[in-house]
């Protein structure tokens, strides 16, 4: 199968179990250790990703790997918890074939969330950042090859990627609820390895705010379809060139799953705005 018919086969396969997609159903990609945020869903069905054919399986713990249908402060909602990524071997493509899945069912916007590290030094690990841009430093495009005309042009504009309103959306909704949120830039890099301290101040001096190694291919496959994007990382550790600390994937996790509880408060109030049923397709 190529790309566009496991899209087409897992839409009629999801459809089948679901039925419909209801307008005004919110997408949600769910990092590292920010599943529980899934716990927050009501009458829910799980979907395991091994019961979509095509659909990439991921290897890394913290990942989850199921698509979860439901409400979230009684919007329509399907998650996609646990993601698979370019350092376990799968091409950029394939690793935004869970998105297109959901744009392909009519989700219109969509939340991409993930564990980062802080390069902006007045950021503190443990805070939620908003993305307002990004930076594809992996080399890779998911774009790459003959387009795709039914997900979108062979050119999409990145100019607004991220969608201003929608930030400026969640800001409203975090200072009600008192959470302390950042807005900024997030690079992806290929990963796995972490950066050296050299790696670290170009990527700060390029201008990005927060570091990670997913989320960006995502957006773009997500813009090519016209999706409207916000972004969440849960800043997970400080990643600073002259006090580099070693950093484990078990600490990512642990910092992610005590900000979980931030990421949920705040995707549960946003999920409440009737702004989002406003929010248009090909924003
Ligand atoms: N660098 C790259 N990826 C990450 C980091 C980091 O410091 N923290 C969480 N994911």
């Amino acid at each position: 199968m190529n790309h566009q018919e496991t899209v087409s086969h897992a839409n009629r396969l999801i459809r089948d179990k679901l039925g419909d997609i209801q307008a005004g159903t919110l997408g949600l990609v769910l990092g590292s250790g920010l599943s529980a945020v899934a716990g927050a869903m009501t009458g829910t069905v799980d979907i395991p990703y091994t019961e979509i054919p095509g659909l990439p399986q991921s290897s890394v713990p913290g990942h989850g790997g199921y698509l979860r249908a439901g409400k979230l402060s009684g919007r329509p909602a399907l998650a996609l918890c646990g993601r698979v990524h370019l350092y376990e071997g799968f091409s950029a493509a394939e690793t935004c074939l869970p998105v297109r899945l959901l744009g392909s069912l009519g989700v219109n916007m969509i939340v991409l969330t993930n564990a980062a590290g802080a390069l902006n030094p007045l950021f503190e690990a443990g805070s939620l950042m908003l993305i307002t841009d990004h930076i594809n430093m992996t080399g890779q495009n998911p774009l790459t090859g003959p387009n795709i005309e039914s997900f979108g042009p062979r050119f999409p504009d990145m100019g607004r990627a991220w969608c201003p309103e929608l930030v400026a959306l969640a800001r409203r909704e975090a200072a009600r609820l008192g959470l302390l949120v950042e807005r900024g830039v997030y690079v992806q890099v290929p990963g796995p390895s972490l950066e050296t301290p050299a790696e670290t101040r170009a990527y700060r001096q390029m201008g990005a705010d927060a570091i990670g190694m997913s989320t960006v291919m995502e957006a773009i496959a997500a813009r090519h379809m016209g999706l409207r994007l916000l972004g969440i990382s849960c800043l997970t550790n400080k990643n600073s060139p002259d006090c580099m600390q070693e950093i484990s994937h078990e600490a990512v996790l642990d910092m992610a799953a005590q900000s979980s509880d931030q990421m949920t408060r705040l995707l549960c109030a946003l999920a409440a705005r009737p702004e989002l049923d406003s929010a248009p397709g090909r924003a």
